[in-house]
């Protein structure tokens, strides 16, 4: 088939809801970590569909799987029991020492899940709380609830009236979290490294607040981990790293692989508090969906893709820090794994276009942060050819000023 940019463009322009602003770019196709547009044009993909696409694109093996599971069976509801379910949940529960697993199709309805088992836990103790506490750089996604303990007023404005029981504290403010929380605190919600707020992982200080409060006051801690989580970080879970103990989990993003699901996992206290009927989804766990996530998990521990990310993570890690030696413009590199933001001193979307001229993808979050969230599969060789390309949008834009 042939791909004609203007036809693609006029279409959706007229057809589609407009309420993304894309790049001017149409993607056709994709191998590892490498992208190609309508044109055979060649990019070299460190966004990975902002954090999804973990075995590159067009992964042999997971295509294998996926194919094979559409031609054996797709779908068939929560209705009926299926082998890949339980397996998918016995993976996660292995990696996150949480026992349960509650399938979902997205991040944002994980952390609906979780809001709502936080909410179910304290109604079954008999006294209701319907506090949460979230924090002021915090992005949670779209749906109501979500978007009740998303701080940026932006998304939020135009939705108001949501939820009126959040209060948001300052990021890695012990002192202002300790004060916050109270015995009608029904749970802290934290993305255990800040994501579209800029790439800012919490501090040791501020995990050991969230763990002091919910000590104190009884409050559950929700761990939105749908950026951060399943090995980006080199670890399963970031919040190891810190150092938590959540009692709820939010996973999405890099689950499928590019099959869209996400999965609420669930702390042994607030399982138990859970009754048959609380919740549920028409597609959330189905064949598909668990199929391809089974096979990414596999991938992430058996085959030993967390530990190549480690590895990679750091070489990652010295090539931006020497792009940051040589470019004044970038104030500070935050991260870990494969997981980076460049703060500049200047907005940084014209880094990113001209990235995209140079045949790299990344984008810009928290408008001064060049954010990096290449596939996990990315090898040493691949980092250097396409940190090379970021290097010369760096020059190119400081040179222009
Ligand atoms: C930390 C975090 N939580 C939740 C979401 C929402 O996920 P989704 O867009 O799949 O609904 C995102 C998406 O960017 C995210 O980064």
């Amino acid at each position: 088939m042939t791909v004609v940019m203007d036809d693609v463009v006029a279409r959706e322009s007229q057809f589609v809801l407009q309420t993304y602003k894309r790049n001017p770019v149409t993607l056709v196709r994709g191998e590892g970590v490498r992208l190609f547009d309508a044109d055979g044009r060649e990019y070299f993909d460190l966004l990975s569909g902002i954090g999804v696409t973990a075995l590159g694109h067009a992964h042999p093996g997971l295509a294998r799987a996926v194919a094979d599971q559409a031609q054996t069976l797709i779908h068939t509801s929560n209705l009926f029991y299926h082998p890949y379910q339980g397996r998918a949940a016995e993976r996660l529960a292995q990696m996150s020492g949480l026992p349960r697993a509650f399938f979902c199709n997205s991040g944002t309805e994980a952390v609906e899940a979780c809001l709502k088992f936080a909410r179910r836990y304290w109604f079954t103790q008999g006294e209701p709380r319907a506090e949460f506490i979230a924090l002021d750089e915090s992005f949670h996604g779209r749906t109501f609830g979500s978007l009740s303990v998303t701080s940026d007023p932006h998304y939020r404005d135009p939705f108001e009236p949501l939820l009126p029981t959040v209060t948001f504290v300052k990021t890695n403010d012990p002192a202002a979290l300790l004060a916050a929380a109270s015995n009608k605190t029904a749970a802290i919600i934290a993305e255990s490294i800040i994501g579209e707020g800029g790439i800012k992982p919490l501090t040791p200080a501020f995990a050991a607040a969230i763990q002091e409060a919910c000590a104190k006051t009884g409050a559950l801690h929700i761990a939105d981990e749908i950026q951060c989580g399943l090995g980006r970080t080199g670890k399963a879970f970031h919040y190891q790293t810190l150092g938590l103990t959540p009692h709820l989990v939010a996973v999405g993003k890099a689950l499928g692989g590019g099959v869209p699901v996400g999965a609420a996992l669930v702390g042994r206290q607030v399982a138990d508090a859970i009754k048959f009927g609380d919740h549920g989804t028409t597609y959330g766990g189905n064949l598909l969906a668990c199929r391809a996530a089974l096979f990414v998990l596999e991938e992430l521990t058996d085959r030993g893709l967390m530990t190549q990310v480690a590895r990679v993570g750091r070489h990652f890690e010295e090539r931006l820090r020497a792009l940051a030696a040589k470019h004044p413009m970038v104030k500070e590199v935050r991260g870990m794994g494969l997981m980076w933001g460049l703060d500049l001193d200047r907005e940084a979307s014209p880094v990113v276009a001209a990235g995209l001229e140079r045949g790299v993808i990344v984008n810009r979050t928290a408008d001064t942060v060049v954010r990096l969230l290449p596939p996990l599969v990315i090898t040493e060789a691949e980092s250097d050819d396409a940190l090379g390309r970021l290097d010369a949008a760096l020059g190119a834009v400081g040179a222009a000023r």
